[in-house]
């Protein structure tokens, strides 16, 4: 792949191969209020910013999911690599989640429903 492909630029551009973190959270519609959904989608990706999570020096990358299938009691978070599933992530829970899980690596037990990191074999 040279560096003109667009696959490559875009793969550069998110520091592909140097995360630490990749977070999921829910903006579909089922598991919460869209526009619930929305604020805390909005408030993810300002802190991340704000924090200097992302890109290459933070480690971490966002997504917004489309419905992560709990469907129930969200926003749904999900974190990988540890496999930790997060249910009402409001503003002020994703503050708790930012700080103690991306930031001092220790998951907010009580936020937390599943633990279930990918299997490797
Ligand atoms: S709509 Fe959020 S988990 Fe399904």
């Amino acid at each position: 792949m040279s560096d003109c492909d667009p696959l490559a630029r875009a793969a550069a551009k998110l520091s592909l191969g140097n995360n630490r973190r990749h977070v999921f959270l829910c903006v579909g519609d089922k598991c919460a209020p869209r526009a619930e959904q929305e604020e805390s989608w909005a408030y993810l990706k300002r802190r991340l910013k704000e924090l200097g999570l992302l890109g290459a020096e933070g480690g971490v990358l966002r997504t917004r999911a489309d419905c992560l299938r709990i469907c129930t009691q969200g926003p749904i978070m999900l974190v990988y690599p540890e496999g930790t599933w997060y249910h009402h992530c409001t503003p002020a829970n994703l503050e708790r989640i930012l700080m103690e899980h991306l930031v001092g690596g220790r998951p907010v037990g009580d936020l937390a429903f599943a633990r279930a990191p990918l299997r490797d074999d």
